[in-house]
């Protein structure tokens, strides 16, 4: 089985920092644990109305991580110019509402397709890996990979926030999703609402490649603090994948 790559999402550590509207906590010094405590890549969104990561924050990422950033993005005029000038290792084009506290579910590649296609291009021309953060659903797979999206990002939240029986049965779409995915030859990312609990049967599904976790390690870096935090989910994940 392939290995499975943990990406760190720091956005949570800007969001305690601008309560205060000051520089710390600063979510670059948590980049850099995370780096050193095994992450094999950084996330962040840098959202629209700037409620957490910033411009500057991008941009001193780009900047001093040895391990590839994934810059979530709304498909804006706005989000292509920033991340053509920071040329991150990955994009992750995401839905985007104001007035949404989290992304509440996958982009529809379907529905906004002639919209979406000039942002992966040219994202994709500048040699920046673009992923497309869906719902694990099979008219959605084949709409990124018509796309010319390399990667998905299967939206695991229905699943995290699910128990008994219906999260039984929403596993079991990722891993067909997952499935179906990768033998179109897509890369298959997942991630959200992702917590101890529930990683490991995500975890074990053989053709996901990466996981993207981010509210739950933060939080639980209050406790245990951040290296320990996610070199459990790093050995939660690996258990998962033996
Ligand atoms: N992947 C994507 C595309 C996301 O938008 C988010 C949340 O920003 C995550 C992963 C991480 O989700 P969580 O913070 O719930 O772990």
């Amino acid at each position: 089985m392939k290995s499975l790559r943990l990406g760190v999402n720091i956005d949570h550590v800007a969001t305690v920092r601008n309560a205060r509207g000051g520089a710390t906590p600063d979510p670059i010094r948590a980049a850099l644990i995370a780096q050193a405590a095994g992450a094999d890549g950084i996330t962040a969104h840098l959202r629209e109305d700037r409620r957490h990561i910033s411009d500057e924050d991008i941009a001193r990422l780009s900047r001093d991580l040895e391990i590839p950033l994934n810059l979530e993005m709304a498909a804006t005029e706005e989000m292509l110019a920033i991340a053509l000038k920071a040329r991150p290792h990955a994009a992750c084009i995401v839905p985007e509402k104001r007035e949404e506290r989290t992304t509440e579910g996958g982009i529809d590649v379907v529905g906004h397709f002639a919209r979406l296609k000039p942002i992966v291009s040219a994202l994709g021309g500048a040699g920046i890996r673009v992923s497309m953060f869906i719902e694990p659903d099979r008219k959605q797979l084949d709409a990124s990979r018509e796309l010319g999206a390399p990667v998905v990002e299967l939206h695991t939240g229905a699943y995290a926030n699910a128990s008994g029986a219906a999260q039984d049965a929403l596993l079991k779409h990722i891993r067909n999703a997952a499935e179906f995915g990768a033998d179109l030859g897509l890369e298959i990312h997942a991630g959200h609402g992702l917590t101890y609990e529930n990683v490991k049967p995500v975890a074990a599904i053989p053709h996901i490649r990466e996981l993207n976790i981010g509210h739950f390690l933060i939080g639980e870096a209050i406790f245990i603090g951040l290296t320990d935090s996610i070199q459990k989910m790093r050995r939660l994940m690996d258990d998962a994948r033996t």
